[in-house]
C-alpha cells in the first residue's frame, strides 16, 4: 500500500517542480514566508502600494540592504517565498512572487509575476529587499543539523521581531530539537515576547509549546520531517534571546525505511 502511494507522489514530483507538497523526500510548507534567500517583501506605514520607486529604494537601504532583482526574487520564490502584493524591484521593474497560484492572486499562474519596467517612477507599490547578511531572522532550513539563534545573539534581541523558520528534513527523518539557552521577556502565558514550536508546516497546527523566560524547556522530538519555530516580540522589554539546536534522527524501523525506497528522487 505505502509503495503505491509512493509512486504516485514520486509522479506529481515530475510534474510540480515547485508545488506545494512533497519534493526531493521533503516536505514543503503551506504557509508564506517572510523571509528567504535574503530577500523580503516591505510596504510602507501607510499601508500597501504607497511607495514610489525613490521611497522603495530609500526602503531597502535604510535597512542596509538594496532592490533585490529579479533573479534573486526568483531564487526565494524557488524555496517557497510567496507575496501576494507587487513591489518594486531593481531599475524600477516591478513583480511578485508566486508559489501558489489562486484567482485572486497571480491570475491563476505561479513564477515571478512581472510588470516589467515602469515607466512612470511615481507609481506607487510595495518593495522588495535584498540583504543576505541583514537580520538572522527565519528562513528554510534544510541542513540535517544547526543551531538556531535569536537575531543579534548574543546580543539582546530587538523588539518587534517576527522569525520563522521552517526545518524541512528528509521524508523519514525526524527533527530533535536541544534547548541550549533561553533568555525571553517572562510574563505568565508569555504573552509579550515567546518563542513558540510547531510540529508541523505552519503556525496554524501542533503547537508544542510556547516558552519564555530563562528555565530550559524539555528536548523535543517530532512525529514527522517539518517543524516550524516562531519567534514574536512586542514594543517593549528585550532579553538575551535563545540558541537551540536540532538534528536529524535518522529512521531507525522498516516500515519508515520502506519510505526512503525511492532514493532516485532524494537530493
Ligand atoms: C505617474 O503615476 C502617478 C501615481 O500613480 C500619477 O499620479 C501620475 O499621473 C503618473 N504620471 C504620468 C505621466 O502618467
Ligand atoms: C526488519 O529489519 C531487520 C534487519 O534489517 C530484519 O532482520 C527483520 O526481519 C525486519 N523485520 C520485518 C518485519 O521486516
Amino acid at each position: 500500500m505505502k509503495r503505491i502511494i509512493l509512486l504516485v507522489l514520486v509522479i506529481l514530483q515530475l510534474e510540480e517542480t515547485f508545488e506545494w507538497g512533497f519534493k526531493n523526500g521533503i516536505l514543503h510548507n503551506s504557509i508564506w514566508l517572510e523571509q528567504a534567500a535574503g530577500v523580503y517583501h516591505r510596504e510602507s506605514r501607510l499601508g500597501k502600494y504607497q511607495l514610489t520607486y525613490r521611497e522603495a529604494k530609500a526602503v531597502c537601504e535604510y535597512e542596509g540592504g538594496q532592490l533585490a532583482t529579479y533573479e534573486q526574487l526568483e531564487e526565494a520564490r524557488k524555496i517557497g517565498f510567496h507575496v501576494c502584493a507587487a513591489g518594486w524591484l531593481h531599475r524600477g521593474r516591478v513583480g511578485y512572487p508566486i508559489v501558489k497560484p489562486t484567482f485572486n492572486c497571480g491570475f491563476g499562474k505561479k513564477g515571478i509575476i512581472d510588470y516589467g519596467y515602469r515607466l512612470n517612477k511615481s507609481e506607487k507599490w510595495d518593495t522588495y529587499c535584498y540583504n543576505p547578511t541583514g537580520k538572522e531572522c527565519g528562513g528554510v532550513l534544510t541542513e540535517t543539523e544547526r543551531i538556531i539563534k535569536s537575531p543579534g545573539y548574543p546580543n539582546e534581541y530587538e523588539n518587534e521581531q517576527i522569525c520563522y523558520w521552517h526545518i524541512r528534513l528528509k521524508l523519514g527523518q525526524r527533527i530533535y530539537i536541544q534547548f541550549l539557552e533561553i533568555d525571553i521577556e517572562d510574563d505568565t502565558d508569555c504573552l509579550s515576547d515567546y518563542f513558540e514550536v510547531y510540529d508541523s508546516y505552519d503556525d496554524v497546527y501542533g503547537l508544542v509549546g510556547r516558552y519564555c523566560g530563562d528555565e530550559l524547556p524539555d528536548d523535543i522530538i517530532s512525529t514527522g520531517n517539518v517543524m516550524t519555530l516562531k519567534f514574536l516580540t512586542d514594543a517593549s522589554i528585550t532579553g538575551g534571546g535563545f540558541k537551540i539546536k536540532y538534528s536529524a534522527i535518522e529512521p531507525i524501523s522498516n516500515e519508515t525505511s520502506t519510505l526512503e525506497t525511492p532514493t532516485d528522487f532524494v537530493s
